[in-house]
């Protein structure tokens, strides 16, 4: 069924790293909204947190992340300083001091931080929140700026798990994306990490890249296994350029078609379950021992704006530049301009731009659609019987669902949906069935393969 379906569904739909979507938050006149949402939390409940270093030092052409390309150490540190003073502003906002069970620090690169001041930021942190025993502290590597010091110090901070952004091995994929990376560099920090006590070690691969093929992804998954991973990510290619001009430099000649993606990440899939990891969600694999996969298997699997994981928390705080927080009243977006973010903090001002309070069934729809996208079903009269509403509301989604059970893509039974195995990596598209939202909404998405 495989090339029929990447062609006919080669439809654009969210990632449902939330619900309602990003492009669906509004404009925040002010913090009063966030700053009563604080309020209103159980601090017998323990919380997660999410720091984002939006800095890197290259800029990769194929990044859909939000970054900033700095060449001096004076802006990162006037960051950092803004970045204590938002964890001191959030933590005197709370009603108490609350528990952190789940620190992530991505970006940009983390890795752009000296290690001093990495100690210090997590001193500061350590003020603010206490840390559970058993915290997950997990940190994004960019291979190339990592040393071993650095590594010492993120193992003295008490991180215990770390995801290393691959990408793809091949030197012409490489330099078709800017992000010239040889093995021998990877394979060191994994060496420094596990030396330092960081065994929880995560690869990012991509397929659709620039002259990648299913022979090149097989080859770049059998070299990411030597590394011995406990889990793989294996995102497809967003290919976005009119919201991230840089990717404009990509030659789009050189980039895989929808039917060669998806033979692309069906390769790469099978080489990966082939030796061992257990498929997780749509895009990651996890040894059957990782907290992943045993998450997966148990039906306990969330997912959030950092992608797959086994934090259950109701909350996560997001601190930084564009951090996204998700609170049980709804989500939050810090202001993305450097400036604009440090001068808010500087004046006292939670430094949010954006959000959105869940109204109807968006908790409702959100538990729908974060189950399909995690067990790959979802028992909507279960769900609806829990928030007291009526399956028979979601009869035009099971109805939109009509086609994609008929390509065996989806198997409906009752109030129930599954996804098929082979329809795993369209389970983008049964989730779209229920967002109320993209029937207006006005935003362009990139491939859902
Ligand atoms: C938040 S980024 C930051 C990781 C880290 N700075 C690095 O690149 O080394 C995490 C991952 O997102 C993935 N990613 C970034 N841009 C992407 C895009 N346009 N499409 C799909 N995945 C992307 C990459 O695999 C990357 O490693």
């Amino acid at each position: 069924m495989s090339e029929r379906l990447a062609e006919k569904y080669d439809l654009r739909v969210p990632r449902y790293t939330s619900y309602p979507t990003a492009p669906h938050f509004r404009a925040l006149a002010d913090d009063g909204l966030y700053r009563g949402w604080l309020a209103g939390l159980d601090p017998s409940r323990s919380l997660s947190l999410y720091f984002h270093i939006p800095f890197c030092d290259e800029m990769c052409w194929f990044c859909g992340c939000y970054t900033k390309i700095v060449n001096r150490y004076e802006p990162i540190r006037a960051y950092l300083e803004a970045l204590a003073a938002e964890v001191r502003l959030v933590a005197d906002a709370l009603p108490g001091r609350f528990e952190a069970s789940h620190l992530h620090w991505g970006g940009g690169s983390p890795t752009m931080l000296a290690p001093g001041d990495w100690l210090a930021l997590v001193a500061g942190l350590r003020a603010a929140f206490a840390f559970a025993a058993d915290a997950e502290i997990a940190v994004e590597i960019d291979p190339r700026d990592a040393t071993e010091a650095y590594i010492a110090a993120l193992a003295e901070a008490g991180v215990n798990r770390a995801s290393i952004g691959v990408q793809d091995f091949d030197p012409a994929v490489q330099a078709a994306i800017n992000r010239r990376q040889p093995y021998e560099v990877v394979e060191r920090v994994c060496g420094w990490l596990r030396r330092h006590g960081i065994d929880a070690i995560n690869l990012d691969l991509m397929y659709g890249l620039p002259h990648q093929t299913v022979g090149k992804v097989e080859a770049m998954v059998d070299l990411a296994l030597q590394l011995e991973p406990a889990r793989v990510a294996l995102f497809g290619y967003a290919h976005v350029p009119w919201m991230k001009t840089h990717q404009k430099l990509i030659d789009e000649a050189s980039l895989p078609g929808s039917t060669e993606r998806w033979h692309q990440n069906a390769a790469a899939a099978r080489r990966l379950e082939e030796r061992g990891l257990r498929p997780v969600g749509l895009d990651h694999f996890a040894r059957a021992d990782d907290p992943l996969a045993k998450a997966a298997a148990a039906g306990h699997l969330h997912r959030n704006f950092q992608g797959y994981t086994t934090d259950a928390a109701a909350v996560l705080l997001g601190f930084g530049a564009s951090a996204i927080g998700s609170l049980p009243q709804g989500y939050v977006q810090n202001i993305m301009a450097l400036k604009d973010y440090r001068e808010a903090v500087a004046g006292g001002r939670l430094p949010v731009a954006r959000g959105i309070a869940f109204v109807g069934d968006d908790r409702l729809r959100g538990e729908i659609i974060e189950r399909l996208m995690c067990d790959l079903f979802v028992d909507v009269a279960a769900i609806c019987r829990r928030h007291g509403a009526d399956a028979d509301a979601f009869a035009a989604a099971f109805a939109a669902l009509g086609p994609l059970a008929a390509d065996g893509v989806v198997a409906l039974d009752g109030r129930t949906v599954r996804v098929t195995e082979a329809g795993r990596p369209l389970v983008r598209l049964a989730a779209a069935a229920f967002d109320a939202y993209l029937a207006h909404g006005e935003a362009r998405h990139s491939r859902a393969v």
